[in-house]
């Protein structure tokens, strides 16, 4: 499930990005394993959104900032990575309803609820989001952890976070739009929620108050140049290599970096960003690497 080229770097890299994808995968089966008494519809539809696949990015960034300030993944973490996956599946459910996006394909298959109908959706994504607090609160065995990781993801995911940004994203459709409102809408729907992820895994890891500042700065940075790549695929990708109807955008008068600022000066932002990225990670010198490595190929991706 390679998001970029081929060279030896990229190479490894790709494979410690499969193998902790793998693990995020584990945990969410084993997770969906022991939901009991759940409604067998709304059960299968849960399964299909989080068995669909996704590049797991958020999840993984959980394990690898709790692997450079811990040296080990520990079951915290991989709780903490299933729990943003859900909030993000979730996202996406509610992101392509038809009073949202309106969008028929995601990962390659139908949405939610083109392949069951739009209640089931709606509640699939309550569900989710209500799942990812539960198992904070029921596995992660150290009331004060649990606190400070539930706390983090509410405030990401949030009426002052996500929330917020996709709000301000429907609000800005057929709007004249300006970068100011973009960085806006970008940090709140999306960047939030990759800063939240490197603080969970921070807080996972036991990180000093510096590491923390770091990891949470890190993640923002290339949180925000995440969803300007997605905006930059939006016009540049096709359909079939994104999984999801490409040039949606610009046909929903989206609040897009390539509307506003157009195409060149998007991808500098994001090459931008990426620097910025890795320059919050000075204080771990070359044990964060692979953050390093992350932040460069989030630049490259192709889907
Ligand atoms: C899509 O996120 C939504 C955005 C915030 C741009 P991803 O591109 O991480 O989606 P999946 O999980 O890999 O499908
Ligand atoms: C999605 O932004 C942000 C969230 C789901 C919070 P987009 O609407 O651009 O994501 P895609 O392009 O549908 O994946
Ligand atoms: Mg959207
Ligand atoms: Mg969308
Ligand atoms: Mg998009």
């Amino acid at each position: 499930m390679s998001i970029i080229g081929n060279n030896m770097q990229e190479t490894e890299f790709n494979k410690q990005l499969e193998s902790k994808a793998q693990l995020v995968n584990d945990t969410l089966s084993q997770i969906l394993a022991d939901q009991v008494s759940v409604d067998s519809s709304l059960a299968e539809a849960i399964k299909y959104v989080l068995e669909s696949g996704g590049k797991r990015i958020r999840s993984v960034l959980v394990l690898w900032c709790c692997e450079l300030v811990s040296g080990e993944i520990n079951h915290k973490a991989e709780i903490a990575a299933a729990a943003i996956e859900m909030v993000h599946a979730y996202s996406l459910v509610h992101d392509d309803l038809p009073s949202m996006d309106d969008d028929d394909m995601r990962r390659g298959k139908p949405t939610c609820h083109k392949a069951f109908d739009e209640a089931t959706a709606i509640l699939t994504g309550d569900a989710l989001l209500t799942m990812a607090f539960g198992i904070l609160a029921d596995e992660v065995t150290k009331p004060a952890i649990a606190v400070e990781l539930i706390s983090q993801l509410a405030a990401a995911a949030g009426a002052s976070g996500m929330i917020a940004g996709q709000m301000a994203d429907l609000k800005a459709e057929n709007g004249k739009g300006s970068e100011e409102l973009l960085e806006y809408i970008h940090t709140n729907k999306t960047a939030k929620l990759f800063g939240c992820a490197a603080a969970m895994g921070a807080i996972c890891g036991v990180a000093s108050r510096e590491q923390f500042s770091s990891l949470c700065e890190y993640g923002l940075k290339i949180g925000l140049g995440f969803q300007v790549a997605d905006d930059i695929l939006d016009v540049c990708g096709t359909s079939e290599q994104l999984g999801k109807t490409a040039g949606k955008d610009e046909k929903s008068d989206k609040c897009t970096y390539p509307a506003v600022v157009g195409l060149e000066k998007s991808r500098q932002l994001a090459k931008q960003l990426a620097d910025e990225a890795e320059a919050a990670l000075e204080p771990f010198g070359t044990k964060a690497d692979t953050l390093r490595q992350l932040a460069k190929m989030l630049l490259k991706r192709t889907r």
